[in-house]
């Protein structure tokens, strides 16, 4: 099987050709780019593409893979919001992904955001280089005896509630199916878990149902001196309406790892671009707002478990044995 690797970065090439050498019957090629209307073209004479989070894989695209006979997208990723997965089904395009890599990877980013957020670790870090010791502006508040919220309660909600009852939090969290490892969390619902929590952490998918469901009118439900942490999707949080309620005090701090409008920056060096949005340079004028670049899934222990899913998914494709689990479309 012949796959084309967009989007590699040195990292994802290093990952992906040490798994390699466990088959002898797949072979990767590798390319900058990202696949798109553009460079979709070049997949022709390959049986199958691997994309990122940031991949094109929209109608235009997968026709054009149709019409070059690559019947199977692999995601290395577990989201694939990305993909127009109906189209891909009516064309016959199998999509696999890589369900549960590594959970405790983003949730434990998804507590460094809130941890580094409370206790203003991104402002001291900058004061001691320039010689400043002086802790004025730098006070937290102790998390333990807290309430955490957790929206959406799979794989790596459960692993961020577990963290959070481990630092001493009562957990409270919102999800339509109530996840049996969770005892020690109650579940309430949605407008509770506003009302109720010190940090509200985000861990469900973006859907149609849950497309800007933080907005103003769930800001202004949620306690004030709230703590937000949000690594799933950019778009569950409508920007401007946020951009609003941290102008408006109501945030002790958010902690970002995705943002609307991200797609463009994601794992690129752009400093010297003018961009196209003023969306991270309006978030990042805030003090008590932390932004990184999708990185919540970037562990060593992470890139081997997704280089060895997506290659054992080629090959249970191949021999027709796909894990349910693993399959989009
Ligand atoms: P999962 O499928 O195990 O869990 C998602 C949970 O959300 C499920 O329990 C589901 O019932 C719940 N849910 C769905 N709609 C909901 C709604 N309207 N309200 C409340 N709960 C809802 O997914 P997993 O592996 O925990 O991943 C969660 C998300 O994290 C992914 O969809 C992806 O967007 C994001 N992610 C981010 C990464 C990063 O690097 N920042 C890496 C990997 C995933």
């Amino acid at each position: 099987m012949k796959i084309l690797f967009f989007d590699a970065k040195r990292y994802d090439e290093e990952s992906f050709d040490e798994e390699l050498k466990k088959y002898d019957d797949i072979a990767i090629d590798y390319i900058e780019s990202d696949i798109g209307i553009k460079t979709v073209r070049l997949a022709s004479g390959y049986d199958a593409v691997c994309a990122f989070v940031s991949s094109d894989l929209g109608k235009e695209v997968l026709d054009e893979l149709k019409r070059m006979g690559v019947g199977l997208v692999l995601m290395r990723c577990a989201g694939f919001n990305n993909v127009d997965t109906e189209y891909a089904k009516q064309l016959g395009i199998k999509v696999l992904r890589v369900p549960g890599y590594s959970p405790e990877a983003v949730a434990e980013h998804a507590m460094a955001l809130a941890l580094a957020v409370n206790r203003h670790i991104h402002k001291g870090y900058i004061r001691v280089r320039e010689n400043n010791f002086g802790l004025n502006g730098l006070m937290g508040i102790n998390m333990h005896g807290k309430t955490a919220g957790i929206v959406g309660t799979g794989k790596i909600g459960a692993a961020m509630a577990k963290i959070c009852h481990g630092i001493g939090m009562s957990v409270i969290a919102y999800d339509m199916v109530e996840n049996p490892e969770l005892s020690f969390a109650k579940y309430v619902t949605f407008d509770e878990l506003l009302s109720d929590s010190d940090l509200i952490s985000l861990h469900c998918p973006l859907s149609h149902s849950t497309y800007h469901m933080i907005c103003t009118e769930t800001i202004d439900k949620m306690k004030d001196n709230v703590i937000l942490v949000n690594t799933s999707r950019g778009a569950l949080i409508k920007t401007d309406d946020l951009i609003k309620g941290i102008r408006n005090k109501k945030f002790f701090g958010v902690g970002l790892d995705v943002y609307e409008e991200e797609t463009a920056n994601v794992f690129e060096n752009r400093e010297d671009d003018i961009l196209e949005t003023s969306v991270t340079a309006r978030l990042m004028s805030f003090p008590n707002v932390i932004v990184t670049s999708h990185q919540g899934f970037f562990t060593k222990e992470a890139l081997s478990s997704i280089s060895e899913t997506t290659l054992m998914n080629a090959c249970d494709y191949k021999n027709g044995k796909i894990k349910p689990a693993n399959e989009v479309v």
